[in-house]
């Protein structure tokens, strides 16, 4: 049993209601659980493989699922990196190894059910580039249409080659993600499509798993502290709330810090995190390297601002310097392959730990939440280029040794 509830005025609307936002006072929705006639232990969860669906029993969703392995995304204990950094114990929830490279599999597979579910005919979203990646993979699984709104010039290739040869009605609108999303909105609104942005509550019900896998995978202890990107501000919502559940299941004994990360030019949840709001001032020119999370107006920032102060947890800010820093570092020193918006989690935990706000003594896990692959001209740009020589043993060996 579970409803919809506005975060804001408590008002419930039954799962078959198509609501994005609450009719009565424009909150935010959440997915609420009554568990009360629901047994579950940590045994029930032994010796099965992790993926999202090994938590079905926790999950919003009725039907078979339209689903391609999602999850079960390794976590890698990350040493040499913690050392550079200067904490005893790091790991990297490397979520760029989903189907299509990034966490919003997670999302698309609840989300797309959840359509399919409710008879919708035609998906659509906005995007920075994965979720819509993601969703015309989904939505081709399903046999339905799928609409994709982009900011023109500023979505990394992988992520438009991925949607158009998934077969989605690709547009490149003339503006940033935040025109793309209220356009979306308004398509969804007045064409019956359905809306998978992560202000859809159910796409974040899938999300939510990236906190139960880490439990699992670390023996049903949580970490001191969980870092992550934040762009349109749905994942660390829905991780926190993965944590919460879990806590109060009784499968886990506390909630992590969540702490939420974005790059300085674009940066509205840490500059309201900073001044002791819980609501954000838009950014209006959003600029950052990490084009994924080039975003000025995060529609779940209010959820992420909970997240964060009800878990004791913090915002912070990088540069694109730091970030490209630590997507290196994430590839040289662990062979861990991210793009840009994904390096900002360990950019971030390496700021917060010179500042003193995390301790060497701290468990700490980082979420990259998108792969190398994603985005290729970045690191052309960023990575010196592959020497041309003659096919010659002497020219190569000049080449390798100067
Ligand atoms: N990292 C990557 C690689 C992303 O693609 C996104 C969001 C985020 C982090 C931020 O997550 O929005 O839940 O706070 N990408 C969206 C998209 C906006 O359209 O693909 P968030």
């Amino acid at each position: 049993m579970y409803s919809q509830k506005c975060i804001q005025c408590n008002a419930e609307y039954t799962p078959q209601e198509i609501v994005y936002t609450c009719p009565k006072c424009d909150g935010l929705l959440e997915i609420v659980y009554d568990w009360s006639d629901l047994s579950i232990s940590r045994k029930d969860f032994e010796g099965i493989p992790l993926s999202v669906w090994k938590y079905k029993a926790l999950l919003p969703v009725e039907r078979e699922p339209v689903s391609t392995n999602e999850g079960g995304t390794p976590l890698y204990k990350c040493s040499p990196l913690a050392q550079k950094i200067g904490i005893d114990t790091m790991y990297v929830k490397h979520e760029g190894l989903n189907p299509t490279g990034s966490f919003k599999d997670r999302g698309m597979t609840v989300g797309v059910s959840k359509a399919l579910e409710l008879g919708m005919k035609t998906v659509a979203c906005a995007s920075t580039g994965n979720t819509s990646a993601s969703l015309a993979i989904y939505g081709a699984k399903a046999g339905i249409p799928v609409v994709v709104l982009l900011p023109a010039g500023k979505v990394a290739m992988g992520k438009v080659a991925q949607a158009m040869m998934h077969g989605a009605k690709v547009l490149s609108i003339r503006g940033n993600f935040d025109d793309a999303l209220k356009l979306v909105r308004e398509l969804c609104d007045n064409e019956g499509f359905y809306l998978l942005n992560s202000v859809n509550p159910y796409r974040l019900e899938g999300q939510k798993t990236i906190a139960f896998e880490i439990a699992d995978q670390l023996g049903w202890e949580v970490p001191d502290k969980l870092v992550l990107p934040v762009g349109n501000a749905g994942n660390i919502t829905a991780i926190y709330k993965g944590f919460r559940e879990f806590y109060e299941l009784g499968l886990t004994e506390r909630i992590p810090t969540m702490i939420g990360i974005q790059a300085e030019g674009s940066c509205p949840v840490v500059n309201a995190f900073k001044q002791d709001q819980k609501d954000i001032v838009p950014v209006t020119n959003p600029e950052t390297i990490a084009t994924a999370i080039r975003i000025g107006d995060p529609v779940n920032a209010v959820k992420a601002l909970r997240a964060i102060y009800q878990s004791g947890g913090l915002a912070e800010s990088v540069s694109d310097d730091e970030i490209v820093a630590a997507q290196k570092d994430l590839a040289r020193l662990e062979g861990i392959g991210v793009e840009p918006a994904s390096a900002s989690s360990v950019a971030g935990l390496k700021k917060l730990v010179d500042m003193g706000a995390i301790q060497s003594d701290e468990t700490v896990v980082c979420i990259t939440t998108g792969h190398l692959l994603k985005d290729p001209e970045e690191v052309m740009d960023m990575c010196e280029s592959p020497i041309e020589v003659d096919a010659t043993a002497e020219s190569v060996r000049k080449a390798v040794f100067g």
